[in-house]
């Protein structure tokens, strides 16, 4: 399998990958090369739902502290710079500490002033002309739920998507000083936020998690910064493209629009917004670190050998999904899909990102009846997340 996986793993995985179609490519990966090896970075790539599951279900051989994107391979840090790069012991404890602020309690009162702010967005867009459903809805949309949730005015909402960018590698083209400045930028304006709430609390998650306490314990200054620089990072980008590629999916598979449109019970809904999530899978991979050695499919994996949890991959795995699994299928059943991870790194924004999908769905089924490809779709070149730059759609209306 050798010198075929590795090949196919650099066509995966190279630049601009997304911009072309990896899925073929991907396929081969999983019949022939489960275990691949990526030449460029030393990692190796696991391409199957059942591997990248139980690889995500063992932190204690498949850690995070040592990076979880390529680009963090051999890096040190002297604190982790996300929940997301920590292992328990530590991880539990972020993940008691945050939690509250994603209880379902607190994503059940958001339902109302998102299906609110989605009707807005949605009655906003033009009728039967060419419009840009990335600039227009998938980008301000998701935005605009974070900084509500964060309790963030809305004269600065401009620069959170500047921000937000500038922290995933390939989604803008900025240098990697810009961006660097651009992070410095948003760390001290959350850290401001978060001083000034501990002073004036009110009912925002910046106040939640400035004064949470669980066992007398509390977020530290750089904890919170860590924690509120991933808030915005996480919660955009990917909602985003979520949004963006499900537009365009829809769009090339008009009979399921047709479908949706027929029955929009909850329980429908639902089930598109998880067909969505499978089918664009917005973080393409993350990255763990054996912490001992392991052999998988035949293949030697010492200690300290990075690993890439392909969720593209996985999610398109017809030994999980069976043979519909290149369809888009709005109403799947099961969808055990990977695109929000497994184990105790699940991912934390899961309902809330659900919720913000199944509202702009829910609003756009409403008001119109057919959505039309207007144009080129441009995606972008990051690795991680699956992104959009433009998706010309024509919203014709029912
Ligand atoms: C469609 C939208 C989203 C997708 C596809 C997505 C995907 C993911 C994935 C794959 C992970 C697992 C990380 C790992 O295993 O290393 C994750 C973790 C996380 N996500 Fe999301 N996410 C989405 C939306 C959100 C939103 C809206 C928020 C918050 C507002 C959020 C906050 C987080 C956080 C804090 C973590 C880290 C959890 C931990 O390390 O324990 N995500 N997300």
């Amino acid at each position: 399998m050798g010198t075929i996986g590795a090949d196919l793993a650099e066509q995966v995985l190279g630049d601009g990958v997304l911009a072309a179609d990896p899925l073929p490519a991907l396929a081969r990966l999983r019949a022939e090369a489960p275990v691949a090896p990526h030449r460029p970075t030393g990692a190796w790539i696991l391409s199957r739902h059942a591997d990248v599951l139980a690889a995500s279900r063992d932190p204690a051989t498949f850690c995070s502290g040592r990076g979880v994107l390529l680009e963090e391979i051999g890096v040190e840090y002297p604190s982790p710079p996300t929940m997301m790069h920590t292992d328990p012991p530590d991880h539990t404890r972020y993940r008691r500490l945050v939690a509250p602020a994603f209880a379902p309690r607190v994503v059940r009162a958001l339902e109302a002033p998102i299906a609110a702010r989605a009707r807005a967005a949605v009655a906003a867009l033009p009728a039967g002309e060419p419009v840009d459903v990335v600039a227009e809805l998938a980008v301000p949309f998701p935005l605009r739920i974070i900084a509500d949730l964060l309790g963030v005015p809305e004269d600065d909402w401009p620069r959170f998507h500047e921000w937000s960018e500038a922290a995933v590698p390939g989604a803008s083209d900025r240098s990697p000083d810009e961006a660097a400045a651009l992070m410095g930028e948003m760390t001290g304006y959350l850290l401001a936020a978060a001083a000034d709430r501990r002073a004036r609390p009110r009912d925002d998650v910046i106040s939640l998690l400035a004064t949470v306490e669980v066992d007398g314990e509390r977020l530290d200054d750089d904890e919170l910064a860590m924690f509120l620089v991933q808030l915005l990072v996480a919660g955009n980008e990917t909602t985003r493209n979520a949004l963006a590629g499900g537009l365009v999916a829809f769009a090339e598979h008009p009979d399921q629009w047709d479908r949706l449109r027929a029955d929009r019970s909850p329980p429908a809904l639902a089930a598109a917004v998880e067909e969505v999530l499978r089918w664009t899978t917005p973080v393409v991979y993350f990255l763990r670190t054996t912490t001992r050695g392991v052999t998988m499919h035949g293949v030697d994996l010492p200690a300290g050998t990075p690993v890439v949890l392909h969720y593209l991959s996985a999610n398109r795995d017809e030994a999980a999904f069976g043979p519909t699994a290149d369809r888009f299928l709005v109403d799947r059943d099961p969808n055990p899909h990977l695109a929000f991870g497994a184990g105790p790194h699940l991912c934390l924004g899961a309902a809330l990102a659900r919720l913000e999908l199944r509202a702009v769905l829910g609003a756009l089924a409403d008001r119109f009846a057919r959505l039309e490809p207007a144009g080129p779709v441009e995606r972008a070149m990051s690795l991680v997340i699956a992104g959009h730059r433009r998706a010309p759609l024509a919203l014709h209306p029912a």
